[in-house]
């Protein structure tokens, strides 16, 4: 069966990650994967140790810095093991011994965190959106923060149920938060917060690296039983060339910077996703087949979630979607529906003709 729907153009990819990336950085990989910066080497053959690769690294972090507005008193690590490594490392990393963190319980990754916590610490959730399906954010006026607590983990963005935190408070202990699929998507206070890390397959490139940011007066020695390659005092020491770091990820990592550098930087892919996403809710909102169950305030400009009204459609809706190139939208396991993720690299013509696609879906089957 081909797209009943004529009117599709391009091939756009909705997933929640690894997430499409820009044709132009596409493009300067395919080159530089047989010689990159006139070495005669591919990307892949470089080795970490060499003059070029430390250059690139330092490059990086240092657009990172520019980018994030990130104070000196912040190191830039880069580190493997994704995000999910980190739910154990931070409080392997930053707690002492019978100390306890407190956790913001608003979604199935701030879920998953907490529970790796839990193999670690004490974790006291200060408050959670179960009661409300995570529809909903809990208001910051409602966290019962424990004051001895190691720090406060909270989720900027909730990739699977589509809620986005839209202020960060100022908190008495350090506040450590898990931005992979919002990082670098607006300006963010980085001087809030004693740790930021986030997994780059979403916003900033390929899969296989974790950037952590993080604030000088938390690097401790590794307590034992932490492995040194994931001690962030060591990589820190080490300039995250303790073991080898995923080469080619961070090159990628590094196109993207750059690719975010040349429109504008955090404030315009601000923009950007506040239009991507108002495109889309703005439709949802006004039809009657679809509609998106989270509270309007807390909605994420990253990840829109919605449902059919008839929940049958949905299967037809997504196989037709893949039809029309418009693929990867099938909603988290944990909440069903649709989901679009609509990272740095979306353009807004792919939301539209998402848009198109959804009206014509509707007048088909409404
Ligand atoms: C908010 C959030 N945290 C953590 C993760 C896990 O990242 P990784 O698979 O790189 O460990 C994801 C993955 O989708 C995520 O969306």
């Amino acid at each position: 069966m081909a797209c009943i729907y004529s009117e599709q153009s391009g091939h756009y990819n909705f997933a929640a990650g690894p997430a499409m990336l820009p044709t132009d950085v596409l493009a300067q990989i395919r080159e530089e994967i047989q010689d990159w910066r006139g070495s005669g080497l591919s990307i892949l053959e470089q080795p970490f140790t060499s003059s070029a690769f430390k250059q690139l690294m330092a490059e990086t972090d240092a657009d990172l810095r520019a980018l994030l507005e990130i104070p000196s008193n912040y190191r830039v690590l880069f580190m493997q093991g994704g995000a999910s490594a980190q739910f154990g490392l931070l409080p392997l990393n930053l707690l002492r011994p019978g100390q306890g963190a407190d956790y913001l319980e608003s979604g199935h990754w701030a879920r998953k965190a907490i529970a790796e916590g839990r193999r670690h610490a004490p974790v006291n959730v200060i408050a959670s959106g179960a009661d409300q399906d995570f529809t909903a954010l809990p208001s910051p006026a409602h966290w019962r923060l424990d004051p001895l607590a190691g720090y406060c983990h909270i989720t900027s963005n909730e990739t699977a149920n589509g809620l986005q935190l839209q202020e960060f408070p100022a908190l008495p202990v350090p506040l450590v938060v898990d931005m992979t699929s919002d990082f670098l998507t607006r300006p963010v206070p980085v001087e809030r917060f004693g740790v930021i890390y986030a997994s780059t397959q979403k916003n900033l490139g390929a899969a296989g690296l974790c950037v952590v940011i993080v604030r000088d007066d938390l690097l401790q020695a590794p307590p034992a039983g932490l492995p040194a390659a994931f001690s962030y005092a060591v990589q820190a020491e080490q300039q995250s060339r303790f073991n080898t770091p995923p080469t080619f990820t961070l090159y990628v990592a590094a196109l993207m910077l750059r690719w975010i550098k040349q429109r504008g930087g955090a404030e315009t892919m601000a923009t950007a996703a506040r239009q991507r996403s108002a495109l889309l809710y703005r439709y949802i909102d006004g039809s009657d087949l679809y509609h998106c169950p989270q509270k309007i305030q807390d909605r994420s400009s990253i990840n829109v979630c919605f449902q059919l009204a008839d929940a049958g459609l949905t299967e037809i809706f997504l196989d037709q979607a893949e039809l029309c190139d418009l693929t990867h939208l099938r909603g988290h396991a944990a909440f069903g529906g649709v989901r679009a993720s609509l990272y740095n690299a979306m353009p807004v013509s792919g939301v539209q003709q998402l848009v198109d696609f959804m009206a014509d879906f509707e007048q088909r089957h409404g």
